[in-house]
């Protein structure tokens, strides 16, 4: 279901890559330097999330530097399904949201993309109403979503779940929500975000404690900002929003990707390759470059927008934790795991912001890495080499790091799961043979027999 293709004349990418992606590999041949430089992406997740909070707009927005990708495809189509006019011209889209004509988000395409959940706060606080499936789990872990409906309560909101669907209004002959004071008891991103676009037009002042400080939470503010909404303390702990009766268009460009940015300074680490990239902003990366140099590469701020990495000669062992930002990402730790696989020692993984992302480890296994786990944790004994296997991408971010892994193993490694990769990675493929690396996307029946396929794959929503 996940990869049908959609035909639409909006020019997004809301199919995959060619019409055969779902039954796709990748062949990558390892053990070839890169070199060169690399040219970062639009962030995915604060492009999903933008393009949610247009809903809060009664005139039209350009929205700039948004990646071509799976999932932002995905989320366009939730907009339109909602009356939001899209398109897109390169990397800038258009987006009309003043006829808003439906409430109710379709439960297949939110189904097929858990962030567009995230349109309940601001189609709730616009129209007065929203009628949103729960995304239900994925492949990392059950991602429940109590946070986001407990503080729109407290934002005034009537909410009750019915045959699977969020049901959220504004009571009464009120119209607008109430600003209220939120805690939040863990600061997750996507309900810092739904209940700060909810509180940009309520009445009153809303404070969120214990906000997500994510820089793409700060991303969206800004473009409440642009838009006309008032938010104090944007990046810390505590947002402060006063709200207004109504937002107006705006043309915004949105951060580079961070998480991209990681990547690609994995693929330097990881295959002894000096690269460079830009733009990026280095401070948004400030956990990665910190436990790369830990692992013994050097990483240069060249320029305010552009980091170089400079591998070092052997790999050092490093412990990685996982933490809400501004500690280590969790979108990050798939990829770190493969560079370790490869250290000069013992390295110990603890995943605390997911309970079940960490089934990439059997998958280097398999490539003869040296992996235990143990719950939440992953022991990683480094190992001399790895060799190329059939693999198959459990998750967006496994799907990267099997790539990396791959890059610095010997011989072929085939990689399946591929459409996880077309969801978030804009041009990956494209992007690592022009630094050097050989990779094909083949489409068929090149796994051995035996081997995993991508049908026996779950795949997340988000
Ligand atoms: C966002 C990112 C994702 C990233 C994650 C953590 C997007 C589209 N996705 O996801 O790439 O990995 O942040 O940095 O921006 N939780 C609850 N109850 C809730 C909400 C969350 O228990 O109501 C839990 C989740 O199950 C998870 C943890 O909180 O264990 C973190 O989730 P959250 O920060 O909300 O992540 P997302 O916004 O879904």
């Amino acid at each position: 279901m996940e990869d049908t293709p959609i035909v639409t004349s909006n020019g997004l990418n809301q199919s995959p890559a060619s019409p055969e992606a779902g039954d796709a590999v990748l062949e990558i041949w390892g053990k070839h330097p890169l070199s060169g430089h690399v040219a970062i992406s639009g962030a995915k997740n604060s492009a999903l999330v933008v393009l949610a909070g247009t809903v809060l707009s009664s005139q039209p927005c350009r929205l700039r530097n948004i990646p071509n990708l799976m999932d932002v495809g995905r989320m366009a189509q939730v907009l339109e399904a909602l009356g939001v006019k899209v398109t897109r011209n390169g990397s800038t889209l258009d987006i009309d949201p003043s006829d808003i004509s439906h409430t109710r988000a379709p439960y297949d395409l939110v189904s097929r993309l858990r962030a567009s959940f995230f349109v309940i706060g601001p189609l709730l606080a616009r129209m007065g109403v929203a009628r949103i499936p729960l995304p239900g789990g994925c492949a990392i872990g059950a991602r429940p979503v109590e946070l986001h409906v407990r503080g729109l309560q407290a934002l005034g909101a009537d909410v009750h779940i019915d045959h699977g669907t969020v049901h959220a209004s504004i009571p009464g002959s009120r119209r607008r929500l109430q600003g209220a004071k939120i805690y939040l008891d863990y600061p997750s991103v996507g309900a810092t975000e739904t209940l700060m676009m909810a509180a940009t037009l309520a009445e009153g002042e809303t404070i969120i404690d214990n906000a997500a400080q994510e820089p793409e939470v700060a991303d969206l503010a800004n473009f409440c900002r642009a838009m006309g909404a008032r938010i104090r303390g944007v990046g810390t702990k505590t947002l402060t929003i006063a709200g207004v009766p109504n937002l107006h268009g705006t043309d915004y460009a949105i951060i580079p990707d961070r998480i991209e940015a990681g990547t690609f300074l994995v693929a330097g680490a990881i295959t002894q390759s000096e690269i460079s990239l830009s733009p990026v902003i280095p401070e948004q990366l400030g956990a990665v470059i910190a436990k790369l140099r830990e692992a013994g590469s050097q990483v240069v701020v060249e320029t305010p927008n552009r980091v170089r990495l400079l591998p070092g000669r052997e790999i050092h062992a490093t412990d990685i934790q996982t933490l809400p930002y501004p500690g280590f990402p969790t979108d990050m730790q798939a990829q770190f795991m493969a560079l370790m696989t490869l250290s000069n020692g013992s390295s110990m993984f603890t995943e605390t912001v997911f309970e079940n992302r960490l089934r990439h480890v059997a998958e280097f296994n398999r490539m003869g890495a040296n992996i235990r786990l143990n719950g939440n944790c992953a022991i990683v004994q480094g190992v001399p080499v790895l060799s190329g296997a059939p693999v198959v991408a459990t998750d967006l971010r496994a799907s990267a790091a099997l790539v990396l892994a791959g890059l610095a193993a010997q011989g072929k490694t085939v990689m399946a799961g591929v459409q996880h990769l077309d969801r978030g990675y804009e041009q990956l493929e494209q992007k690592l043979v022009k630094l050097g690396a050989h990779i094909e996307r083949v489409t068929g029946d090149s796994l051995p027999q035996g081997a995993a396929t991508p049908a026996s794959v779950a795949f997340p929503r988000g």
